[in-house]
């Protein structure tokens, strides 16, 4: 399969991203429209129901949500964060190659991917309200993108994973710098989201792989409420001690990377 294609070291290159394209595509800078400029009628009522649901998903999605996370607790800022895996542009990026899958994916299967594994949920089905509204706020949010560009700051932006990560120095990382916030036992609050527990995300999410829990702390979870900012090593030694706790299974793991390349990092 991938043999066919001709630019195997970009193939490389973004396939944390899960993208596999012949040549880069045009990067393009992330410039999402503002709220207020959420059109009035039906458009912008579709739009209006799919930010709510990313942003407060148990309320606004009760059927299909199953934790105490919403889409907007990893993509910051409602989806508009650059280096917090922004909605911003994907409108312009899919269909593509998903490897987990081992298929060509929609941005429908992308958002139920988050949905069965980062929500621990169940699917949204293709003509729910809920699905229309989520593909109207992300072709919104992705306005002006031109079609195969990608935007800057898509994604975490990789690190290099230490090559001894520590989850007991990473207990430490946590007490100092995390603990404030998601609580000594990992559950949150009102405001902040768990990090494990039967409340959080399952085994077969990104997050609870190292690299992409180390990637998405040390961009976005670094040097909150005072604490001092966290190098790589910390953030992946605290990174090998939340996604480590206990937390939902994933029944269909056995069905992930049916083509092989399985990344070293995955749980299972
Ligand atoms: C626990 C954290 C978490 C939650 C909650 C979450 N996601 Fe994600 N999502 C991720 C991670 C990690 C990635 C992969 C980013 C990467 O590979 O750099 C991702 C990727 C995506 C992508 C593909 C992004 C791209 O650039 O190709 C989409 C679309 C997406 N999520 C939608 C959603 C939606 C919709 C929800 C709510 C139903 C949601 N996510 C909830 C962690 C989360
Ligand atoms: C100042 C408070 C604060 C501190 C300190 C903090 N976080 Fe967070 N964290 C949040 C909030 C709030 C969110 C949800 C983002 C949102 O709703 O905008 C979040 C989201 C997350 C998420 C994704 C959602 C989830 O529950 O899985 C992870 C993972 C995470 N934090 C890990 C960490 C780690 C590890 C540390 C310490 C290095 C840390 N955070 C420090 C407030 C904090």
């Amino acid at each position: 399969m991938v043999s066919g294609y001709k630019g195997l070291g970009w193939i490389a290159v973004v396939a944390g991203l899960g993208l596999a394209a012949d040549q880069p595509p045009k990067v393009v800078p992330l410039k999402p429209p503002a709220e207020a400029e959420i059109p009035e009628g039906p458009v912008g009522d579709a739009i209006r129901l799919g930010r709510k649901v990313f942003t407060n998903t148990p309320l606004h999605a009760p059927k299909y949500s199953g934790n105490a996370l919403s889409c907007s607790s990893c993509h910051l800022e409602a989806g508009r964060a650059p280096n917090a895996s922004p909605m911003v542009g994907l409108w312009a990026a899919f269909p593509t190659y998903l490897p987990r899958a081992g298929r060509v994916g929609t941005l429908e299967d992308r958002i139920n991917g988050c949905f069965l594994r980062s929500m621990n949920g169940k699917p949204l089905p293709p003509g729910s309200e809920e699905m229309r509204g989520m593909l109207a706020y992300i072709w919104w949010l992705s306005r002006g993108v031109p079609v195969g560009a990608e935007v800057q700051g898509r994604g975490n932006p990789p690190v290099t994973v230490p090559a001894a990560p520590d989850p007991v120095r990473g207990q430490a990382v946590y007490a100092r710098a995390c603990e404030a916030c998601h609580g000594a036992d990992g559950q949150g609050s009102a405001e902040v989201p768990p990090l494990w527990g039967p409340r959080s995300f399952n085994l077969g999410a990104g997050m609870a792989r190292t690299s992409k829990a180390t990637a998405f702390v040390k961009a976005n979870m670094s040097g909150l409420g005072g604490s001092d900012p966290l190098s790589v090593q910390d953030a992946c030694d605290v990174s090998v001690y939340f996604t480590r706790q206990p937390r939902p299974d994933f029944p269909d793991k056995a069905k992930d990377w049916p083509r092989g390349g399985k990344p070293a990092d995955s749980r299972y």
